[in-house]
């Protein structure tokens, strides 16, 4: 008798060799059925976004008993689709596979935090980065040096040990760490380039970076406001 095991290895030895060339006629279309395969069988990316986010729930509590307050806004988490990660590899001119892209992609795993303030981000981004297990890759800061357009964002590639019975395996992670304001204007800027013509992309670019400005120094007064020490005082009453 065939256990349920043996059966997702037949079927996955089956979407390898023969799934390949028996239903479909582009190496795109290939490269999709083997990652959906995958991801709906051994999906260690999930585990890996699962296992952030614990660890930044976990955080959050630590921070609220000892400050009274949520350091935490919100926080999202998504693993790339089949179609999404082969539509990168071809963006990137890069072999269209399942082991090309588990070489290649760094954010097919993304996970992000929302907080209220720019200094929240760096002891989030410092405490996740202190906790065992968890390694640097690379970090981009566009914090302290916004993208020209006027993104803003704290980015950490890093890679996280999951276990999967009967393996473990490390995991990269892209963690996308920003303000509530930040993402106010990321979510805006997504939607008027991705979603409307170029033309009217490129008209909207200089008015964007403007927003992204003012955005920025409403945020610094907030801080400041924030910091305050007749404000922060109210904790010691608590
Ligand atoms: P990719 O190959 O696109 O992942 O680029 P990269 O590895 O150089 O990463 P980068 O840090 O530039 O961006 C990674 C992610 O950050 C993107 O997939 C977006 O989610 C977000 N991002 C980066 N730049 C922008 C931007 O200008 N606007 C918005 N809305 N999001 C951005
Ligand atoms: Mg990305």
């Amino acid at each position: 008798m065939i256990s349920e095991l043996n059966m997702d290895v037949l079927e996955y030895t089956k979407s390898q060799n023969q799934i390949d060339t028996a239903f479909c006629s582009t190496n795109s279309e290939v490269a999709v059925k083997n990652i959906d395969f995958f991801l709906s069988t051994e999906n260690p990316y999930l585990a890996a976004t699962h296992a952030i986010c614990e660890k930044l729930e976990d955080l959050n509590k630590q921070f609220k008993w000892i400050q009274s307050r949520n350091f935490i806004h919100s926080i999202l988490s998504r693993v790339k689709t089949a179609d999404s990660i082969v539509n990168k590899l071809q963006r990137k001119g890069l072999e269209l596979s399942l082991e090309s892209a588990r070489q290649n992609l760094k954010d097919i795993a993304g996970v992000r935090v929302n907080c209220l303030y720019p200094d929240d981000i760096y002891l989030i981004s410092e405490w996740l980065l202190s906790q065992k297990g968890i390694k640097l890759i690379r970090i981009s800061d566009y914090v302290k040096s916004p993208k020209p357009n006027g993104y803003r964002s704290l980015h950490l590639i890093i890679t996280i040990p999951v276990f999967l019975s009967p393996k473990s395996e490390v995991v990269k992670v892209e963690i996308q760490i920003r303000t509530i304001a930040m993402d106010f204007w990321a979510s805006h800027e997504h939607e008027i380039f991705y979603k409307r013509t170029n033309t009217k992309a490129t008209s909207a670019s200089s008015e964007l970076k403007d927003c992204a400005d003012t955005i920025a120094d409403v945020e610094k007064r907030m801080q400041r406001l924030f910091n305050l020490p007749i404000l922060s005082s109210r904790f010691y009453f608590l």
